[in-house]
């Protein structure tokens, strides 16, 4: 009884604390997250390829993406919690910080392909290098896996926090997605 009070007791004035404590901005955010690796790769390369690259991603971008995350307007369900651990001041903060780092190159198996006819369009928005801009991220060297799933489920109705890229994905079919898809990743 006597421990649990005087733990009660002690813990207030120290949570207290914890919540007025001045930002350590740099500090705060290196720190909180430094778990972002273990899945987005303490170098930028996630081992796992349905895991897209976050460094050196465009900021605009990668802010919208954590806000989706937070307000559920993206799903997933390992971002959605995660994400909301974070205000969105600290997102924006969070986007800096990846987008600040370099692109790491990936290993690509496949030799430059011919451009697939359908890509050509896809670059007033993301670019002639397909490097991204704002608000169109970087999709140049993100992995076949993650680029298929993500321009599937622009086409399938599972993602749906864009107005325009639903509509383009469903006017191609699956093999030019994939054929696309493996375009990007080798670039
Ligand atoms: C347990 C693994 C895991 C951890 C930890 C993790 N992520 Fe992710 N992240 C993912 C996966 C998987 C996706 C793809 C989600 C999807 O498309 O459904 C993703 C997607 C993202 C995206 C969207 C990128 C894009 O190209 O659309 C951003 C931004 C992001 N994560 C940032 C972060 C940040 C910042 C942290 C740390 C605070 C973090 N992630 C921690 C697995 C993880
Ligand atoms: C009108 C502008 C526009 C055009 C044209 C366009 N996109 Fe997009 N695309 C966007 C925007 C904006 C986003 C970010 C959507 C969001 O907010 O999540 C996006 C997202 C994506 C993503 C998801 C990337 C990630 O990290 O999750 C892929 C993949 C993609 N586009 C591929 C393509 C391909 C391939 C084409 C051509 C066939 C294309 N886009 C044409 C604007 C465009």
């Amino acid at each position: 009884m006597l421990r649990h009070f005087f733990c009660a007791y002690l813990g207030i004035p120290l949570v207290a604390a914890m919540l007025v404590a001045p930002a350590h901005a740099a500090d705060t955010i290196a720190t909180r997250v430094a778990m972002c690796g273990a899945c987005h790769g303490q170098d930028g390369r996630p081992a796992d390829p349905t895991v897209p690259v976050i460094w050196g991603q465009q900021e605009n971008y990668l802010y919208k993406e954590l806000h989706d995350f937070h307000s559920g307007q993206r799903n997933s369900a390992i971002m959605s919690p995660i994400v909301k651990g974070f205000s969105l001041d600290e997102l924006r903060k969070v986007a800096a910080y990846f987008a600040a780092k370099p692109w790491p190159a990936l290993k690509v198996n496949a030799a430059n392909a011919a451009a697939p006819q359908a890509s050509v369009m896809c670059k007033a928005c993301h670019g002639q290098n397909f490097e991204g801009g704002a608000p169109a991220p970087r999709v140049a060297g993100l992995s076949y896996e993650y680029l298929i799933g993500a321009m599937n489920g622009f086409a399938d109705g599972q993602r749906t926090n864009n107005l325009d890229m639903p509509g383009f994905m469903k006017t191609l079919t699956r093999s030019e997605r994939q054929a696309i898809a493996h375009y990007l990743s080798a670039l």
